[in-house]
């Protein structure tokens, strides 16, 4: 079957695409028909080594995968038919199979009913994202109606699903985005939305926060630029709030940790490669219940054939990347 895949950890030039054995389900797996997979950083990550994970050379690259049952799992398990919409989010990691490639084996427990007619493609473009911002408001944040919380780069992937998420959960939200994507973010709920290039941004936010907040602070502070500046987030924290950290692989900031334990405040940091098979599933019904109402979509996608693997990995790794970007096998 045709696969984009990888012999050993480097640069974007180390995938192939070309062709590999046709995987044969094990008992506990459902062998998946891929419509289209999605290019993440996570993915970059992988391939590269910087996230250290288990791989099968030659590891098909991916994480993401929206397609059709092609063979039920041969354990006799009645849970999916042939000819099933499903989607999966996490392959290509922890020994798992990428998602890269005409045909992925999942295994039955992370995988998920796609919702009738939603188009495969929009949904892969937005399932990294979206289960990503469910933990961490969720999970991790413990979001609650009423809080007050900060989205950093709210018109990105990440971003913009972390603004509905907190908006649907009865949050206030004030984000940061780039000066032409402000309108975008209050198209989607944001209470207050600064451009994260003004000079005076301390200023506003401090301001916009206090307007938010009636003067308590934040109760979630997400950046998701990888850009931290925690000097700043730390003084904006409610008592026992939350800087929930997942972005900035290479980060090694201070922390003004006076600061912080003195208002109860905490530094949350996870990654999605940790959750659990529970957490996955949580994410996944609430991801299902967003795009089922149309609710959690990527602004612009573009699609590429599995063939241009290596070259989206490059242009994403290189911030040239415009738009969400899909990769479809032919
Ligand atoms: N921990 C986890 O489990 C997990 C899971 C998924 C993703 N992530 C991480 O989350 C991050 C975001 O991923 P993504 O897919 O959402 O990427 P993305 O779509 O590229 O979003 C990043 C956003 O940050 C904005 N930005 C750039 N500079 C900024 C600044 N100085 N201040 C505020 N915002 C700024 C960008 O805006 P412009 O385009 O206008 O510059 C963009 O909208 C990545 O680092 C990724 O690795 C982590």
């Amino acid at each position: 079957m045709q696969a984009a895949f990888f012999r050993a950890t480097g640069g974007p030039e180390v995938i192939e695409h070309g062709l590999v054995p046709r995987p044969v389900p094990a008992p506990g797996s459902v062998l998946v028909r891929v419509a289209a997979t999605a290019v993440n950083h996570v993915d970059t990550f992988v391939r590269s080594g910087k996230y250290a994970t288990e791989l099968a050379f030659p590891q098909a690259a991916g994480r993401d995968l929206v397609g059709v049952v092609e063979e039920t799992d041969p354990a006799g398990d009645p849970g999916f038919a042939r000819g099933d919409a499903v989607w999966s989010n996490s392959m290509g990691f922890g020994g798992r199979p990428g998602a890269a490639a005409r045909f992925a084996a999942v295994p039955r427990d992370r995988l998920y009913r796609l919702p009738d007619g939603v188009d495969p493609v929009q949904a892969a473009a937005v399932l990294h994202a979206g289960a990503t911002a469910y933990l961490a408001l969720h999970v991790h944040g413990d979001v609650q109606g009423g809080d007050t919380v900060f989205v950093g780069g709210a018109a990105g992937g990440v971003g913009s699903a972390l603004l509905v998420q907190a908006v649907r959960a009865g949050a206030r939200v004030v984000v940061s985005a780039r000066a032409t994507d402000l309108e975008y973010c209050r198209s989607l709920g944001a209470s207050a939305a600064i451009d994260y290039a003004s000079p005076d941004f301390a200023a506003r936010l401090r301001g916009a926060v206090a307007d938010a907040s009636g003067g308590r602070g934040l109760d979630i502070h997400i950046e998701t630029s990888g850009r931290h500046q925690l000097e700043l987030a730390v003084d904006l924290l409610a008592l026992r709030g939350r800087i929930i950290a997942l972005s900035g692989l290479a980060a090694t900031n201070q922390v003004p940790l006076g600061r912080l334990y003195t208002r109860d405040g905490s530094i949350r940091g996870f990654a999605i490669s940790n959750a659990t098979v529970a957490e996955l599933a949580a994410a996944a019904g609430a991801v299902n219940e967003l795009l089922e109402d149309g609710s959690l979509r990527a602004r612009d996608v573009t699609v590429l054939p599995l063939s241009a693997a290596a070259s989206a990995h490059a242009s994403l790794e290189s911030g040239t990347a415009r738009g969400k970007l899909v990769l479809v096998p032919q």
